[in-house]
């Protein structure tokens, strides 16, 4: 089996999973508990807050750990939303359905969304998004690295018209923290969206990053876990889990960035060279290192994955998230691609358990079923395949 499909899921790393194993064992007290038991709980909480804190250099008391990237999203934005006088928000159109629709729900509500457009490349016009910002803005969340085609935004800059406009900036980093450095001090964003499971950590854990300062309002209410900003006995296990994968993360992040650059440099240069009419879409360099993604004209992407599943081979269309239902992607849509290139397109993400010989076979694979599909395909005439 070749897996390569990170950027939906990765493997549990073995050092995560033996750190997570004695939580269910000997240490299953509960954090908020007093006695030793519960102690040793609470301590293996703050010390996974101080290793996820590492990872992005922020202070662990603006770590707040969530159920993962989507809980993060929403409340960052809901969090936001509820406690400003300001009922504007601005976005891009390429966002996770995690920004999307939370976006969406408070339009229905009477907040007045924008959602900004993007290039070719996927990247937002920055003039475009300071002639949005209004005194009515309270929020401006724009993702840090997208999730189809791996472009990454400057992030610097946005954060610094949000700030000198005073509005409050949220960024989804699912796709980039543990890939790339991320300094939330430099960047100076007020909030950013972590999630567990695409860094070699356990599924339903994440994190938001709450600058210190910034005031959001809680989703859950209850026994006042997480200083009152998420109530719920916390998934100890788990959370102990994510903290070693940020651990590893941030010790390995050059070694791993260098791995799977090498992964998609390769697997990019042979299937341009080798599939013809194929073209590889998002920014040629400003792109998370373990992402490409393809469009061969002339096939379906589903049937593509389908093909390459007979041949083992785990690839997908890009928007493994809004599982089962497969929509035309939005985001390759607001890049303004073709209905045909919309279709014909394929995500293959790399993870530091690839090899450079699973690449080699995947390009072998799909230069045979590229062209089996090719060969009954009814745009065969129009491209003389
Ligand atoms: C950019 C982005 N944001 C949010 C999420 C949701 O994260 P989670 O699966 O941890 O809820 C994902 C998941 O793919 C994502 O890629």
């Amino acid at each position: 089996m070749i897996y390569l499909d990170n950027a939906a899921s990765t493997p549990v790393h073995e050092k995560v999973i033996e750190e997570m194993l004695p939580y269910f064992r000997e240490q299953y007290g509960n954090p908020s508990s007093i006695h030793r038991h519960g102690r040793l709980a609470n301590i293996a909480i703050q010390n996974a807050r101080k290793r996820i804190a590492e990872l992005i250099n922020a202070n662990s008391n603006e770590i707040l750990i969530t159920s993962g990237g989507t809980e993060s999203n929403n409340t960052a934005i809901y969090g936001i939303a509820s406690q400003s006088k300001g009922r504007h928000i601005i976005t891009s159109s390429i966002e996770h359905d995690a920004i999307l629709e939370p976006c969406k729900r408070l339009e229905r509500d009477g907040y007045r969304i924008t959602f900004l457009p993007v290039d070719k490349y996927g990247f937002v016009n920055l003039e475009d998004l300071k002639k949005e910002i209004s005194d009515d803005t309270c929020l401006i969340t724009i993702m840090y690295a997208n999730n189809e085609v791996g472009t990454i935004q400057p992030i610097k800059e946005i954060s610094k018209i949000a700030r000198e406009k005073n509005v409050v900036f949220h960024t989804d980093a699912v796709q980039a923290v543990g890939k790339i450095p991320i300094d939330v001090k430099e960047l100076g964003v007020d909030l950013l969206s972590i999630s567990s499971h695409k860094i070699n950590g356990p599924k339903g854990i994440g994190a938001l990053y709450v600058k210190k300062g910034v005031k959001i309002s809680p989703l859950m209410l209850g026994g006042g876990q997480e200083r009152g900003l998420r109530s719920g006995t916390e998934n100890v296990a788990s959370i102990a889990g994510f903290g070693m994968a940020c651990k590893l993360a941030n010790d390995d992040m050059s070694e791993n960035a260098i791995h799977c650059k090498k992964l998609t440099t390769k697997l990019t240069s042979r299937v341009l060279a080798e599939i013809p009419f194929t073209t590889l879409n998002g920014h040629p360099d400003m792109r998370i290192p373990n992402n490409t993604h393809f469009t061969f004209l002339g096939v379906s992407g589903e049937d593509l994955i389908i093909k390459l599943d007979e041949n083992k081979i785990s690839a997908s269309t890009g928007s493994a998230c809004s599982v089962k239902i497969q929509k035309a992607s939005h985001v390759l849509k607001a890049m303004g691609f073709s209905h045909e290139q919309v279709t014909g397109s394929l995500r293959l993400t790399v993870g530091i358990t690839n090899t450079e010989k699973e690449i080699d076979e995947t390009v072998e694979v799909l230069k045979k079923v590229v062209q089996e599909l090719r060969s009954v395909s009814p745009y065969k005439s129009k491209y003389n395949f």
